[in-house]
């Protein structure tokens, strides 16, 4: 008789939350940009790369969704790679804002953006690329968001063009920011950009797949590009933990444990250093515009794979332990 192989424990494991959390109705689909409210609530699926690039996945892991704020800590790590951390910090911060990721303020004394995960910052770090590559920007930044994930991204025409129509306040944050001499002349070229890269297409898949890249110290786990730099990966890692989650990211923090981004198309991107890249979709959002069954799932795999930073399994620096 032909042996039947045993499911894996990780894909029993998502099996069994996807089919937990599928009944959570809660949540709202974002309105804001008028195309995303076409999105399906109850599309859903969870998807998990190891670091050497093994996959597992259940639920709707080839439906294509946009980027939205999950891009943001890719381009942040594109800006400290290609421009320099000295020049970044400039302008823009590393400090949690505690405000909603669509805030209309500065940091008191300098006049930058708190953190490159909120919009503020997010545009100010778009316009830097911009003044460097100008009318290339998109096509090299689609490009190596492209090798992150292992193929080539595309964009979704109708989101970009919807939000680039009504994204009225973040045209209103990138006159702001011009006005504070931190973007430079071509803020709304610079904002054209921003919206383009929100409106990249990616499915569950391919954000589980950069995820893993960034868990591989920046090199793809099947194509063995290197993508990032093992030094920016680290504090793209760490700007996504203290900041990631918006005006939730002190409760993730405290409740998950690992860095983690979320967009508002309903994609979530959690990464287990040098382990995991984990990958959530689910359109429905909470007040604070984190996907609400995302957020849920990620807790729960945190909690039963003790996958949180400060959990005790975690032993902590290898180098320590040769030279205590
Ligand atoms: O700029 C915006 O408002 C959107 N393009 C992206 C915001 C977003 O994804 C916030 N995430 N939760």
């Amino acid at each position: 008789m032909p042996q039947t192989a045993e499911k894996h424990e990780l894909q029993s494991l998502i099996e069994d939350l996807h089919a937990k959390y599928q009944p959570l109705t809660d949540g709202r689909v974002a309105t804001y940009i008028p195309e995303l409210a076409k999105a399906n609530p109850n599309e859903f699926a969870i998807c998990i790369v190891t670091a050497d690039g093994r996959m597992f996945e259940v639920g709707d892991c080839d439906r294509p969704f946009t980027m939205q704020s999950v891009s943001k800590p890719f381009t942040f790590g594109m800006a400290l790679e290609e421009i320099g951390h000295e020049e970044v910090w400039r302008y823009v911060g590393v400090e949690p804002s505690g405000d909603a990721f669509n805030s209309i303020s500065l940091q008191n004394d300098t006049n930058r953006p708190f953190n490159p995960m909120i919009n503020t910052g997010a545009i100010t770090v778009t316009a830097l690329l911009h003044a460097r590559y100008r009318e290339r920007t998109f096509d090299h930044l689609l490009a190596r968001l492209g090798a992150a994930a292992g193929r080539q991204l595309t964009v979704d025409e109708a989101v970009y063009h919807s939000e680039h129509r009504t994204g009225h306040r973040n045209r209103a944050i990138a006159h702001l920011l011009l006005n504070f001499g931190i973007v430079h002349g071509e803020a709304e070229a610079a904002l054209d950009v921003y919206f383009r890269q929100c409106a990249i297409l990616v499915t569950c898949r391919d954000l589980a797949m950069m995820g893993a890249t960034l868990a591989n110290m920046g090199r793809h786990p099947l194509t063995g590009a290197s993508v990032f730099d093992i030094g920016c990966v680290r504090d793209m890692l760490s700007i996504m933990f203290t900041c990631g989650m918006y005006d939730y990211s002190g409760h993730w923090a405290y409740r998950v444990g690992v860095p983690a981004k979320s967009g508002v198309s309903g994609g979530v991107l959690a990464v287990v250093n040098r382990q995991l890249g984990i990958a959530t979709y689910s359109p429905p959002l909470d007040a604070r515009g984190n996907s609400r069954r995302g957020i849920e799932v990620c807790a729960e795999l945190a909690a039963r794979l003790g996958l949180h930073a400060f959990d005790c399994l975690n032993a902590g620096s290898s180098f320590l332990k040769v030279v205590l």
